[in-house]
This record gives structure tokens, sequence and C-alpha cells, in this order.
């Protein structure tokens, strides 16, 4: 008996009860647009996975930047499981509309985002950086399609005059 029969007949039987909205309310409700999941939740994690490992130059020399401590580690892990949560708050219906390149891209976000907390979790500086271009190349694939002004996920916005002028050596 499917949900709707059922429902049909606690109406028939409970008529007071039960007939008054037989509609279910969604199940998952959106709190932020698009751009504030983005920008609130998305970036910020993506932000800490991607500067807990990497290499700075100046004039006294190369500096390794990597997580030292038990809970850098775990700061960096915590961030990959955002990232990979976030996947699926992108699935919501409201965002999702049924469009078949963000929905895998999206799923994409929840598999990178996984493999980014296995990197984190094997404390391999190396791995952390390799996952971190992974998840690079998932938010620009989804950018490409539908936020062609933010290809650049980590980019200032259009126009923003402490953008480089690539011309410029
Ligand atoms: C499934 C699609 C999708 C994925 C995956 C995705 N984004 Fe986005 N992103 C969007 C869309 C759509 C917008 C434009 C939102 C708007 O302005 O309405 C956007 C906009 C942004 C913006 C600009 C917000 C602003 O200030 O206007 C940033 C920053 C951003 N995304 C970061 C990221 C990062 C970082 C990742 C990867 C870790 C990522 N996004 C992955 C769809 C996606």
């Amino acid at each position: 008996m499917r949900l709707n029969d059922v429902r049909l007949l606690a109406c028939l039987l409970l008529p007071l009860a039960a007939c008054a909205d037989t509609r279910e309310p969604p199940a998952f409700v959106a709190a932020a647009d698009s751009r504030q999941l983005m920008v609130s939740v998305i970036e910020p994690a993506a932000e800490a996975y991607w500067d807990a490992v990497g290499v700075i130059m100046d004039e006294e020399g190369t500096h390794e930047i990597e997580p030292r401590t038990p809970e850098e580690w775990a700061a960096v892990e915590n961030a990959a499981w955002v990232l990979a949560e976030s996947g699926n708050l992108l699935l919501l219906e409201d965002r999702a509309q049924g469009r078949g390149h963000w929905i895998a891209m999206s799923r994409s976000m929840i598999e990178v985002g996984r493999r980014a907390v296995d990197a984190a979790a094997s404390k391999d500086p190396q791995a952390v950086f390799d996952m971190g271009a992974e998840v690079y190349f998932v938010c620009t694939g989804c950018h490409a399609v539908y936020a062609t002004e933010t290809l650049r996920p980590n980019a200032l916005p259009a126009g923003d005059p402490r953008t480089p002028d690539p011309r410029r050596p």
C-alpha cells in the first residue's frame, strides 16, 4: 500500500483528524541562497583547506607551511568535512532544480571532499596539497557552467581594482 493510499484510508476512517492537508511539507528548507552558501560555508572551508599546506618564498628563503599540531590537522580535516557535506546542501531541490551538470558537480564535491578528509586524516601534507587541486577543479567545474563570473573561486569579484593586471609582469 502506497503512502497516499494509507493517507486516503486514514482520511476515510478518521474524517476530522486526517483530511485537512495531505501535502507533505518539504523535507529540507534551504536557509541560504546559493551565493550565501558559497560565501559563508563553502568558500571559508575551501580557503582553510587550501591555506593549510604550501610554500612561501621571501627574502629570508623558502618556508614550508603545513599543519604542525593535532589541533591544526583537525582543523584541516574539519574543513574537508564541511566541503564533503556541502555537496549534499548543493543537492537540495531548490538549488539543484534537476540540472544534470549541477547534480554531477555536487556529487563530485561529496566524493572529493571525502578524499580530502582522508588526506587530512593521514597527516600527509603532499596529499592535502594534491586534494586541494582536486577541490579547486570541482569548484571551477560548476562555476564554468552556472557562475561564469566566478570562474576562479578564490578570485576577487570581477572589476575589483585589486585584481592583478595579467599583462603586467
Ligand atoms: C554545484 C555548483 C557549484 C559548486 C560545486 C561550487 N559552486 Fe561556487 N558558485 C556556484 C554558483 C551558482 C555561484 C553564483 C551564485 C550567485 O551569485 O547567485 C557561485 C559563486 C561562488 C562564489 C562567489 C560568491 C559572490 O561573492 O558572488 C564563490 C567565492 C564561490 N562560489 C566559491 C566556491 C568554492 C570555493 C567552491 C568549491 C570548493 C565552489 N564555489 C563550488 C555554484 C557552485
